[in-house]
């Protein structure tokens, strides 16, 4: 069903068994599944007829229907042809038609909309244009039964219709260069799932991916970087592979792609990212930088001071005559600029930039930044085309035309569309794909954060905040993949599938239908369609948790799976749990140290992976914390219980339960409620440089009696671990009431340091008393 560039007949043949088989080699788990089409339709009607699809099966084009919208759907029957016996045939007579396609705005008036109408003669679909005619096909292919000797559909009658114009996935070929091959083979799920824009970034730091003949050093110096980190960023000392890596695509092959996407409908947006993420750019020009270099495509990620300088105007011819290259082989509307994540530090001390501030007569950096994005609006618009930038571009005031691709927050597209300027909703906290999608510790490297496939699903890109005129100014939402992590395409397909299929749903289907757990239903008939030929990730039935503070302040565990039918079972003594193991049937309470197993079981088979919890019960377990200042941001866990509630926060920090101050102190006071003896404190730390998580200047441990006097007994201004520094300290036998832990905030982070002159995390978990 998904591979629609079919390699060989002998490979149509095995594909073909495969999806007979489904039927017979699923586990339990893939039944639970119902047929049905993702993203859901605005209607969708079945009664008890049955077409079934002759073995010479014609499809009929209206007038205005190019043949190549039904090139997929051929394809696909004849994935199946040599079990089926089907071959379709395109013609131009309804009489003569099984499958009868059709262009009738007056029928369909919402631009890309349809109707599917299965009839025991015929199938009909309807569209408002041929969009509307290619979405109504994408549908039908998912709705075919192929699992009986003959191909068949339902009596579906179905009308639909997009919620949103602009629905979106974004790709990063910087970090990780994909073939052309496999950018098409994605364009095609993209199709499937009515995604209509895919958002190319194909410029960065590590790595220049379009060919610019005008300037030939892209080619042959900014497409390369001379190594790439091993691991995560934040581990230290970073190590590196050795191995010069690149790539790029030539402009034949990108006139190919984008033609490849047309064809399905899909826009495709690229960017070209200033006036940050430019090493690479400026590896080959470095006079385009304010210092003049020399640079070197940057072979880890991360936020580079080197950006393009401002104040130096062959910046602006260059990237102009970039654009002379590019708009010809991109015919949409919208030109993607970048604008995240520019440091202002080299503006600061170029002369030439503070020359333009002066000229200019602008306030600071930040509106040199909106006069760079200005100046290449400008161009753009004399062009005829529009600009997208991401949220910072509201930063120096936004540019007159300028599109808000909100990605920080949902603030930048709120702001912008009360500005009454169009936003894209690509929120890094719901629809950031590069994200975990699961806490287990088992989960391949990524980038870090959360999104599993709910959050995705859930999230609902139109907020309360904006009024009936605003809204419509939110043209849609878009899912991220920024590769830094998916070194191969398996891995980015990991990290894609099927958290993208949410998102689909998230931007086509009305609001009022979405249900998570008809999407899951529909989602597991599609799994194995899915693993056919992608490497999609099967976590989202696995174990999710909640640790809770019971009436009388002990500690819950909550264990859930949307696996309907489903049991957990799980054990407490270290062993992998079976089916003989305790059943699951409520909050587990837990009053001892120790760690919990469990795993989700359909008719006595385990599904998935088995899931692991440790907790640490203490004497703060439970007890009232006051903090004098809150924690921010997405460290923060909205209550204090995290801070005695017997579970680490992780080394991936992801989890809810790390406390993050951005600048500030912690100074925290847990109240054990009586006198009590005490003998041992602890805290846990987290220290990231390369994620801006600083160890504090002084860590102390104060006891009292009275919650008024305390008595230091404890110190450390040494945190000597990158990761967690599991400070434990033994004390003098004492009674106490009341514990203060104090921890100094680095404060900024200081010059020559990741980041430098921003304000440093402090990142504290689980207070111990013992
Ligand atoms: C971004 O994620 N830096 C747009
Ligand atoms: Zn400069």
């Amino acid at each position: 069903m998904i591979s629609y560039s079919l390699p060989s007949r002998k490979r149509i043949k095995i594909v073909a068994l495969i999806l007979l088989c489904i039927g017979f080699v699923l586990p339990g788990k893939a039944q639970t599944g119902t047929q049905g089409i993702i993203p859901q339709p605005v209607k969708i009607k079945s009664d008890n007829i049955t077409y079934v699809f002759s073995r010479e099966f014609k499809i009929g084009l209206g007038p205005g229907i190019s043949a190549s919208n039904v090139t997929f759907f051929k394809d696909y029957i004849r994935l199946v042809r040599d079990i089926h016996k089907t071959t379709p045939f395109v013609n131009h007579k309804m009489a003569a038609s099984n499958l009868w396609l059709q262009i009738n705005p007056k029928r369909v008036s919402q631009p890309e909309g349809y109707t599917l109408e299965v009839k025991p003669h015929r199938i009909t679909i309807t569209g408002h244009d041929e969009a509307g005619v290619f979405y109504g096909l994408q549908s039908l292919v998912q709705l075919l039964d192929i699992n009986k000797s003959e191909i068949a559909v339902k009596g579906y009658s179905i009308t639909d219709y997009p919620r949103f114009a602009y629905r979106g996935m974004h790709l990063d070929v910087s970090r990780h260069f994909f073939d052309p091959q496999t950018i098409k083979k994605w364009i095609d799920l993209l199709a499937l799932y009515k995604i209509n824009t895919f958002h190319w970034h194909l410029t960065d730091d590590q790595g220049w991916r379009i060919e610019i003949k005008k300037y030939p050093l892209l080619q042959s110096v900014s497409a390369y970087r001379d190594e790439t980190i091993i691991g995560h960023k934040k581990d230290s000392p970073h190590r590196f592979d050795g191995k010069r890596y690149g790539g790029y695509y030539t402009q034949d092959e990108v006139k190919d792609i984008v033609k490849y996407a047309t064809q399905r409908h899909i826009t495709v947006i690229p960017e070209i990212e200033m006036p940050g993420h430019a090493l690479a750019a400026l590896a080959a020009y470095p006079q385009l930088g304010c210092t003049g270099g020399p640079y070197k495509a940057a072979t880890y990620w991360g936020i580079f001071d080197d950006v393009y300088c401002a104040g130096n105007d062959e910046t602006f011819t260059f990237l102009q005559n970039v654009m002379d290259e590019v708009l010809p082989l991109f015919p949409s509307k919208y030109i993607h600029i970048g604008g995240d994540e520019c440091p202002k530090t080299k503006w600061k001390a170029c002369p030439k930039c503070q020359k333009r501030i002066k000229d200019e007569h602008l306030k600071d950096e930040k509106e040199l930044q909106s006069y760079f994005i200005g100046r290449m609006e400008k161009y753009l618009n004399s062009k005829g085309r529009q600009i997208i930038g991401w949220d910072e571009i509201l930063e120096g005031g936004l540019t007159p035309g300028a599109t808000v691709m909100s990605w920080t927050g949902e603030e930048g597209g709120i702001a912008a569309a009360k500005q009454h300027h169009e936003a894209i909703m690509t929120p890094e906290k719901y629809v950031y794909l590069d994200y975990y999608q699961s806490l287990y510790p088992a989960e391949p490297l990524s980038g870090g954060g959360y999104t599993p496939l709910g959050k995705v699903y859930n999230y609902e890109p139109v907020t309360n905040e904006l009024n009936g005129e605003e809204a419509k100014y939110i043209k849609g939402v878009q899912a991220n993949a920024w590769s830094e992590y998916m070194a191969s395409p398996a891995q980015a397909e990991r990290q894609l599938f099927p958290r993208m299929l949410a998102l689909a749903e998230v931007a086509w289907s009305p609001k009022q239908s979405k249900n998570y757990d008809g999407f899951l239903k529909r989602l597991r008939y599609h799994q194995p369609l899915l693993n056919l030929n992608i490497n999609a990730a099967e976590v989202y039935d696995e174990i999710t948790d909640s640790v809770a503070e019971t009436a009388d302040h002990q500690v819950a565990l909550n264990l859930q799976t949307t696996l309907p039918g489903a049991k957990i079972f799980y054990t407490t003594d270290g062993t992998d749990p079976g089916v003989n193991a305790k059943e699951y049937g409520g909050p587990i309470i837990v009053a001892s140290t120790g760690s919990i197993k469990a795993a989700v079981f359909m008719k006595d088979k385990q599904v998935g992976r088995v899931y692991e919890k440790s907790f640490t019960i203490h004497q703060a377990i439970g007890k009232t914390v006051t903090l004098k200042n809150q924690p921010q941001g997405g460290y923060n866990p909205g209550n204090t219980f995290g801070l005695v509630n017997g579970v680490f926060g992780s080394k991936l920090y992801n989890d809810g339960q790390w406390y993050g101050f951005s600048g500030d102190d912690l100074e925290a006071v847990v109240d054990l409620g009586s006198m009590q003896n005490v003998s041992k404190l602890g805290i846990n730390i987290l220290k990231y440089h390369w994620q801006k998580m600083w160890e504090p200047t002084l860590l102390t441990f104060e006891v009292s009696a009275d919650g008024t006097n305390y008595t230091e007994v404890y110190r450390q201004t040494d945190f000597p671990d990158n990761g967690i520094n599991a400070v434990r300290a033994n004390i003098k036998i004492q009674q106490a009431r009341y514990i203060r832990v104090k921890a100094t905030n680095k404060g900024i982070i200081p010059p020559g340091e990741y980041i430098a002159g921003a304000k440093a995390w402090l990142m504290v978990d689980e207070i111990i008393v013992q």
